[in-house]
């Protein structure tokens, strides 16, 4: 008996061993970025990602979004991204993470830290992807405390990689394998680890990317229908939802750069000159504007100016859109609630629903991918076009409904005109989840700290 589960040890270990050096480093990941220092300009440029400190309450800017979340985490809290650097300090302080008091308690899973650290990349060679994903978000507290940092884009020689087993799968079955893909492909593949649709897995909360019928909207949202997946369950007209993340790499791939061979690195992680005159690729991910003479004008003859004012133009219109879509969506909500609450049944309810679904998944599309009036403001607009399209298929069903229970006067909204009412009018207590939080990030957040660097001796934070 010792024996056999000896050699089971022994041979995981020989596996493990075998399968990590095949991915070219021969070792576990690097997750400590200051290991990666002897490359000075890389090093430099990207500890610059932590000057993106503003943090914009996207809730506080357009109260609308509380309501289309309701019942959701991200009505009760949902800030606009800010630099890489910041990725786990966020991460801890979103009221979405709440305010977990073990390692079994909370409202999200573990696959919640994919996107934040080379320490998941770490996790899953030593460990594998069944153990890295068993359990609640805050089991990996002490085990995953490093920002985004080199491990995520690179081996621990720096040669660029897919650095996450669930990404590689995803290219894979949309035929860009790592190892046929272009170096321009290859340079938006390491953004598309993360700055993708995904979701988590109804069996072992594993991330998928839904890509098994192609990357537009469209396609993912026949596969999502096809599985009978949702997110949640909206909160007032009980709707099956889905939740778009963040798809700026599928929404950028058919738009006028993606369709040109543009990679995300060619704006965001241009290729700059040192002070010897050398050239390396600058890591401060940011905006593109801010170093305009090494990425738009590359390529483009026209002035900062001038092609700042396109960006902000479509900026402005792709706005009025998702504001207009919105309003729609908001009253649908509120419909479907009022034609329950009129006794409305589950098959009277159906047609509506699944309009509801379908619409606030084509606005979500357009607006969580972010940038896209710079990457695809085309698509922008198509999608906000057919969510418009499906939130007037949704009350116009709704109104049919609610004629058929005896009503037939338009259905009030509450106040919904800052972030605090419309977070009342969806039932959500916000002071009360602060307070947690502030208690959490005091006794548990330097618990995770301290026994990381028991564990491992570094810690970045
Ligand atoms: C978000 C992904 C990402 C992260 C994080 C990242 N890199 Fe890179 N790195 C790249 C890309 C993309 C290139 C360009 C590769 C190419 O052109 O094929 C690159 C290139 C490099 C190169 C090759 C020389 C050059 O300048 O082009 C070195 C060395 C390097 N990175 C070091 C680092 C170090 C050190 C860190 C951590 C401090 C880091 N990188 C973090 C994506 C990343
Ligand atoms: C390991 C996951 C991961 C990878 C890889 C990654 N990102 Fe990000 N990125 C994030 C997360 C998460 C945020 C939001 C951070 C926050 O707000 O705390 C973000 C934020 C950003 C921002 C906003 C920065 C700011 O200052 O406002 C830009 C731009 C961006 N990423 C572009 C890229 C590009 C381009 C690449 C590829 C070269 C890339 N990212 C690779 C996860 C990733
Ligand atoms: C043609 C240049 C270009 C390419 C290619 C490009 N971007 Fe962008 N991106 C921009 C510009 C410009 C902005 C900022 C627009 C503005 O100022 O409002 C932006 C904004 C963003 C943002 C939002 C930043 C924030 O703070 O909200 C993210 C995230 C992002 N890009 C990621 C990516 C990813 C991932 C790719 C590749 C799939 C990519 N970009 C390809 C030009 C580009
Ligand atoms: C590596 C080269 C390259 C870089 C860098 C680049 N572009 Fe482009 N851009 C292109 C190409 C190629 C097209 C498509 C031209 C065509 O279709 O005729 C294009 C098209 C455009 C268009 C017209 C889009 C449309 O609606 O047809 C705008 C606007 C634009 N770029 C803005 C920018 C901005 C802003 C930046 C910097 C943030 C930038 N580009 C960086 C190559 C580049």
């Amino acid at each position: 008996m010792v024996s056999t589960l000896r050699w089971q040890a022994w041979s995981a270990a020989a596996l493990m061993a075998l399968s990590t050096s095949a991915m070219g480093a021969g070792k576990i990941t690097e997750a400590d970025s200051s290991q990666f220092a002897k490359f000075k300009h890389q090093y430099g440029s990207w500890q610059q990602t932590a000057e993106s400190k503003e943090v914009v309450d996207a809730l506080e800017e357009d109260p609308m979004l509380v309501v289309l979340w309701a019942g959701y985490g991200f009505a009760k809290d949902y800030n606009k991204a800010r630099g890489h650097h910041y990725t786990i300090t966020d991460l801890r302080a979103t009221l979405r993470t709440g305010a977990p008091s073990g390692p079994d308690d909370g409202p999200m899973p573990m696959a919640c830290w994919s996107c934040k650290s080379p320490d998941v990349p770490r996790y899953i060679d030593a460990n594998g992807e069944d153990a890295y994903f068993k359990g609640k978000w805050a089991r990996g507290g002490d085990e995953i405390t490093n920002e985004i940092g080199c491990g995520n884009c690179h081996d621990n020689n720096a040669r660029l990689r897919l650095s996450v087993p669930f990404a590689e799968r995803a290219m894979d079955s949309i035929g860009m394998s790592w190892d046929k893909a272009s170096k321009s492909d290859r340079q938006s593949m390491v953004c598309g680890q993360c700055h993708v649709e995904y979701y988590f897995t109804t069996d072992k909360k594993f991330v998928k990317f839904p890509w098994d019928n192609g990357t537009s909207t469209e396609d993912m949202e026949k596969y999502y229908d096809a599985l009978q997946f949702s997110d949640w369950t909206h909160g007032l007209s009980k709707a099956p939802m889905l939740k778009a993340q963040h798809p700026g790499f599928e929404t950028s791939l058919t738009g006028p750069h993606g369709r040109n061979d543009v990679s995300c690195t060619d704006c965001h992680m241009p290729r700059v000159t040192n002070e010897e005159g050398r050239k390396f690729t600058d890591h401060n991910v940011g905006n593109p504007f801010d170093r305009f003479e090494f990425t738009c004008a590359r390529c483009h003859d026209q002035s900062k100016e001038d092609l700042e004012a396109v960006v902000a133009n479509y900026k402005e219109m792709v706005k009025d859109a998702k504001l207009k879509a919105e309003k729609q969506l908001v009253h649908a909500h509120f419909e479907a609630k009022a034609a329950w609450d009129a006794g409305a049944t589950e098959a009277e309810m159906a047609e509506a629903l699944t309009a509801i679904r379908h619409a606030q998944w084509r606005w979500d599309m357009a607006i969580a991918s972010h940038g896209i009036h710079a990457h695809n403001p085309a698509e922008a607009l198509r999608l906000l076009a057919t969510s418009l399209e499906r939130s007037a298929d949704a009350r116009a069903a709704l109104a049919r409904v609610l004629a058929k229970h005896g009503q037939t006067d338009p259905v009030a909204l509450p106040d919904i005109s800052t972030k605090a009412a419309a977070q009342v009018a969806v039932g959500l207590d916000e002071p009360a989840m602060q307070k947690a939080k502030d208690a959490f990030l005091e006794t548990t957040v330097p618990q995770w700290d301290k026994s990381y660097q028991e564990k491992y001796g570094t810690d970045q934070q």
